[in-house]
């Protein structure tokens, strides 16, 4: 497994405002599509090319399209926040959902929803979460996609906690994990510290 932490300084400026307790729900889901252009941008940086023959007003030349877009994958309900900043950068993409919710007792995932095609063979994938925490979640999407033939699957999260990186290196699936922070730990709830709280609640409100 291949992990990439993005460093620059835009990452970090709009990292620091999603962290801010102070920040409100709206600047929170501004900053954190910010964020993903970013991210995106960085998982996209080798990403396979075709040659295109086009015109310009003035002359013949060779462009580049995309060869095998990704399909864009958000982890309900806050990878919802990394959506629209992952079609405006792939408008070429096609977007598959997965929603899961952890069980704030046991810490596993639950999954309630899936769409997603069924056959996934040759085909990059992109999941989108902010959250990589215990990892649970995370296996547990990328399992239904391997599940479905996928064999190229790039995580953009927000933050890694150690352990989660941990438990998805042992879980031997075929992943590249970019991340703007690998964080210091998780605290005996679950969450990341020092963490931003929870991700679906700082962009949607408590439910
Ligand atoms: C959050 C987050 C991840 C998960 C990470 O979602 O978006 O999906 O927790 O935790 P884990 O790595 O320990 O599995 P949550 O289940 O809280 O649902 P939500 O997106 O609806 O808020
Ligand atoms: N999910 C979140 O939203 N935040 C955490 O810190 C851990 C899991």
């Amino acid at each position: 497994m291949k992990t990439i932490v993005v460093d620059h300084p835009l990452a970090a400026a709009r990292l620091t405002t999603i962290r801010d307790v102070r920040t409100d729900n709206a600047t929170f889901r501004a900053a954190l599509r910010e964020l993903s252009l970013l991210l995106i941008y960085e998982a996209t940086r080798h990403i396979e090319t075709v040659d295109v023959q086009i015109m310009t007003p003035v002359a013949k030349t060779t462009g580049t399209a995309l060869a095998n877009p990704p399909l864009l994958v958000p982890v309900l309900r806050a990878g919802l926040g990394m959506a629209e900043a992952s079609m405006a950068l792939l408008p070429e993409s096609q977007m598959g959902f997965v929603g899961l919710a952890r069980d704030e007792e046991t810490l596993l995932p639950r999954a309630y929803m899936e769409s997603l095609p069924e056959d996934l063979k040759g085909r990059p994938v992109f999941v989108l979460d902010p959250m990589l925490a215990t990892g649970g979640s995370l296996e547990h999407a990328c399992g239904m996609l391997t599940s479905r033939g996928a064999d190229q699957i790039t995580v953009l999260c927000v933050l890694a906690a150690p352990e989660g990186l941990k438990k998805l290196e042992e879980s031997g699936l075929p992943l590249t994990i970019i991340t703007a922070s690998i964080d210091e730990r998780l605290n005996e709830s679950g969450y990341i510290v020092p963490g931003l709280g929870d991700a679906g609640d700082r962009q949607f409100g408590a439910v």
